[in-house]
């Protein structure tokens, strides 16, 4: 196991070429400027750049966080949507304070998002819903995400039988299944630089108006 510490250590990062980060062209929304970025990712091949970190912290102020699917974004806000039933649900129901992360490794760029996570209205939650494939809407009527399972052919059995129930229910919904908009009033696009000079550009919400400012790397 040493070599594979020593691998660690000898693992090298932010080699690049990246792509140039303008912050002087940079929109006056945030969102904007995301999804200026997500075109980059896609066009650069990034693997899964909807894939986010999402942190919560739970009743005694611990934080938590664990890899999501990004939904949408628009210019109230970026969107996933998970279990009510979940632990992060339950963080949620508690304190909507979260951060949610990207990191894009071939294009060195980081997006950090801070804000509050706010429910959508049934309506909405279930047109989500409804638009996922089988297997995943099978798994959500099960309705016992990050709860104890006692072995894993528990899982097959139940997903088994949510699969056949849907069969003669196809319009069956989760109960606890909510789409959630994060409304940001703190982001920032990281990009790092092949000599270390590393750019920061963050965008805070201040009163109605987004002031950008650069941060020491
Ligand atoms: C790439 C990827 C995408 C995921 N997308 C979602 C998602 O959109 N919603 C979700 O509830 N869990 C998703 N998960 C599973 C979560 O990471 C997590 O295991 C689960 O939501 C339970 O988290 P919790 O115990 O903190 O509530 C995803 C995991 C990965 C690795």
């Amino acid at each position: 196991m040493n070599h594979i510490r020593n691998k660690i250590q000898d693992s090298k990062t932010l080699l690049g070429p990246f792509p140039t980060f303008d912050v002087e062209g940079t929109p006056y929304f945030p969102n904007e400027l995301f999804l200026e970025w997500f075109q980059v990712a896609l066009a650069h091949d990034v693997h899964e750049p909807h894939a986010m970190t999402l942190s919560t912290v739970n009743k005694e102020g611990a934080p938590d966080s664990r890899v999501l699917i990004l939904k949408d974004v628009d210019e109230e806000g970026w969107y996933f949507a998970t279990s009510t039933n979940s632990e992060k649900g339950k963080q949620l129901m508690n304190n909507s304070d979260v951060a949610l992360n990207f990191y894009w490794s071939i294009i060195g760029r980081q997006i950090r998002i801070r804000g509050k996570a706010m429910k959508m209205d049934e309506e909405t939650n279930v047109k989500d819903f409804l638009n996922r494939g089988k297997v995943a809407r099978a798994i959500s009527l099960i309705e016992k995400q990050s709860s104890i399972i006692d072995k894993q052919s528990d899982f097959e059995e139940a997903l088994k039988a949510r699969l056949s129930y849907l069969e003669d229910h196809p319009d069956e919904v989760a109960a606890s299944w909510t789409l959630f908009k994060v409304v940001a009033d703190e982001v920032e696009f990281w990009q790092a630089d092949e000599n270390r000079q590393h750019i920061r550009l963050k965008y805070d919400l201040e009163g109605r108006d987004w002031i950008k400012k650069l941060l020491w790397a």
